[in-house]
């Protein structure tokens, strides 16, 4: 029973990534980054000397821990979306009064079961759910059994940026509904800047955020017998001004044939696989795409005004 559902799944994976290959501009979803390498890879660009985002919004989340904390209150019931394995959960951990309960939810479900049972080693009173899930799919919420007085969902990182501002809104209200009348959100939202600090960050020295690119194409090979060679694509990270928005490709170095189960998809050399957007904005912007279901209480930010964290109540 449990093993047609795991099949399904990855044939629904399957049909979801072919599906990107056969457009004009062939996609990948960033969300198939991140299996226990990826997650891996991932964290290694996080301590990354260009990738500014997560040493910025781990400052911020210290230099106001207390005032964050206080806005979340007493009892409340902590749902975090692409938990990782983050010391800002670890932060929030050691500031909330009497939390009701910890939810994380990831994709990665190895890389979840490791850092949940590392957190209960060092929060032994800290009610923990995990929830290996796809959140951009339909996933149920456990059943808690704990008396909080409002949801709140902690969303760091930037994540949000992955969607495109209609996806965004829709993730929003998806959010307002999880969290329900009182409920609140708290979210790490990256800024825009001058383009020399945000092309570097994400196409750094050690090329680090290249084999986190390329993975894409290695987890096609051992998942779905795809003949990707890997020396024949390479990674581009660019801003574009227009939409605001990192746009990471893997670009084909020469004209190919890649096979893919029983599928072949043909490249012409330059031709690109876009494999993710990171969409930045100014703190009002961000405002007026969440102002349909969330007001927003607080805005926290650095020195540089280079990231944001943001607390928004359900309206
Ligand atoms: C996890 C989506 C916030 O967009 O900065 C980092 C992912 N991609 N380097 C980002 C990422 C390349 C990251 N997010």
């Amino acid at each position: 029973m449990k093993n047609t559902t795991v099949e399904q799944e990855k044939q629904r994976l399957l049909e979801e990534l072919l599906l990107g290959l056969r457009q004009p501009q062939k996609m990948l979803p960033s969300k198939y980054f991140y299996d226990e390498i990826g997650s891996s890879l991932f964290e290694d660009i996080c301590a990354l000397r260009e990738y500014y985002p997560t040493r910025t919004e781990i400052g911020i989340l210290r230099d106001n821990i207390n005032a964050i904390t206080g806005r979340l209150g007493r009892r409340c019931l902590l749902i975090e979306y692409g938990s990782g394995a983050s010391v800002k959960i670890r932060l929030l951990l050691d500031h909330l009064r009497n939390i009701a309960a910890y939810v994380p939810i990831d994709i990665s479900a190895d890389h979840l079961l490791n850092a949940t049972e590392e957190l209960r080693k060092e929060y032994p009173r800290v009610k923990i759910f995990p929830v290996p899930a796809d959140y951009t799919q339909d996933f149920d919420l456990p059943e808690i059994d704990a008396p909080f007085n409002r949801r709140v969902v902690f969303f760091p990182g930037s994540t949000i940026g992955n969607f495109m501002p209609d996806q965004a809104r829709g993730f929003l209200r998806h959010i307002a509904e999880v969290v329900g009348t009182d409920g609140g959100l708290l979210i790490g939202v990256d800024r825009k800047k001058s383009l020399s600090v945000l092309e570097a960050a994400y196409n750094d020295s050690k090329g680090v955020t290249a084999d986190f690119n390329l993975n894409m194409l290695v987890r096609l090979n051992n998942e779905y017998n795809a003949d990707f060679d890997l020396d024949a694509f390479r990674h581009e990270a660019v801003y574009n001004g227009v939409y605001g928005r990192i746009e990471m490709h893997l670009i084909s170095k020469r004209e190919q044939l890649v096979q893919i189960g029983s599928e072949q998809i043909s490249f012409h050399s330059g031709e690109s696989i876009l494999t993710e957007y990171s969409y930045k904005y100014h703190p009002e912007e961000f405002a007026a795409i969440a102002k349909p279901w969330f007001h927003v209480d607080t805005v926290w930010t650095d020195a540089h005004g280079w990231f944001s964290v943001q607390y928004l109540t359900v309206r």
